[in-house]
């Protein structure tokens, strides 16, 4: 398959396999993906429900858990391969290297902790920073993301939908980690609130230099914010291209059934019988 590979690679994926193994036998949600994305490079990786993309975003971060089971390949971060590091290389990795917002994000905060210890939580985990250092780090955060400083003692419930998505944004940027994996970040949002967290997340991108996965359903956003994109059907890649060539010139097939799902607003009206 052409433009798997990126000439200035920052993660490698090869021959990846992930398997859950159930009381019904073995399955293979990912089978033999291999794939690259780039310094500064937004990935998309599309594909219809279960077809294996949230098992390949917990599988980089190594947040998967049984009865998920990486059963080959390897996944390469800066030429190393992160299936032979100890848990505790791992950990290190998490977060400052590479960071997650997850499907549903904004359930993901602590409901108990104010927005400023959340913060002071992970800044002090992973860097040795004083607390003040953290807070005065979590103030430029929140400027980032559009959100007022003296938010910062308010709790989760206190906060928007869309703001508490971007508040986990926000806290997975804390630590400039070097590539972000967004596994449908926004889709619990309206479409204009959505547009609008994309907007500053990929303005950030080219202020920090972070790599993106971004995974979405919605493809035809995918092909306007990312720099390639994948199609990923029945745990495999089908095609993987630039989002110009998914957009205008799709040769998979399965590709090509995946646009004619979408309705288009420039072809000519059918009439309603
Ligand atoms: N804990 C589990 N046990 C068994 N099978 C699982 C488990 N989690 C996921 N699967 C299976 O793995 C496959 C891939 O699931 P995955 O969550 O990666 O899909 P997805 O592409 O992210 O779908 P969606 O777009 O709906 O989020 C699916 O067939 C799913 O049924
Ligand atoms: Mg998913």
């Amino acid at each position: 398959m052409e433009n798997l590979y990126h000439p200035d690679p920052l993660i490698q994926i090869r021959n990846l396999n992930v398997d859950y193994i159930t009381d019904n036998g073995d399955f293979r949600a990912v089978d033999n993906v291999s794939f690259d994305i780039g310094r500064g490079e937004i990935f998309g990786l599309a594909g219809e429900s279960g077809c294996g993309k949230s098992t390949i975003a917990f599988a980089i971060n190594q947040l998967h858990k049984p009865p998920a089971f990486i059963s080959g390949g390897r996944i390469v971060f800066e030429g190393e391969n992160l299936l032979a590091k100890s848990k505790k290389q791992i950990n290190a990795i998490r977060w400052k290297d590479i960071a997650m917002v997850f499907q549903s994000a904004m359930n993901s905060l602590n409901p108990v902790l104010s927005v400023e210890e959340q913060f002071v939580d992970v800044m002090r985990h992973h860097t040795n920073c004083t607390r003040d250092e953290a807070i005065a780090h979590a103030e430029e955060m929140l400027d980032l993301v559009n959100i007022e400083r003296c938010r910062l003692q308010d709790y989760p419930h206190q906060f928007s939908g869309g703001m508490r998505q971007r508040l986990v944004i926000a806290i997975a940027l804390s630590l400039k980690p070097k590539l972000i994996v967004m596994d449908e970040p926004t889709t619990a949002l309206d479409v204009v609130v959505q547009r609008e967290i994309l907007q500053q997340i990929f303005g950030l991108r080219q202020q920090f230099g972070f790599s993106i996965m971004f995974i979405t359903h919605d493809l035809a956003l995918m092909t306007q914010l990312c720099d390639r994109v994948a199609v990923m059907r029945h745990g495999q890649l089908v095609e993987v291209n630039t989002s110009k060539e998914i957009r205008t010139n799709p040769k998979h097939p399965y590709t090509q059934q995946l646009w004619s799902s979408f309705p288009n607003i420039h072809e000519a009206k059918e009439a309603v019988a």
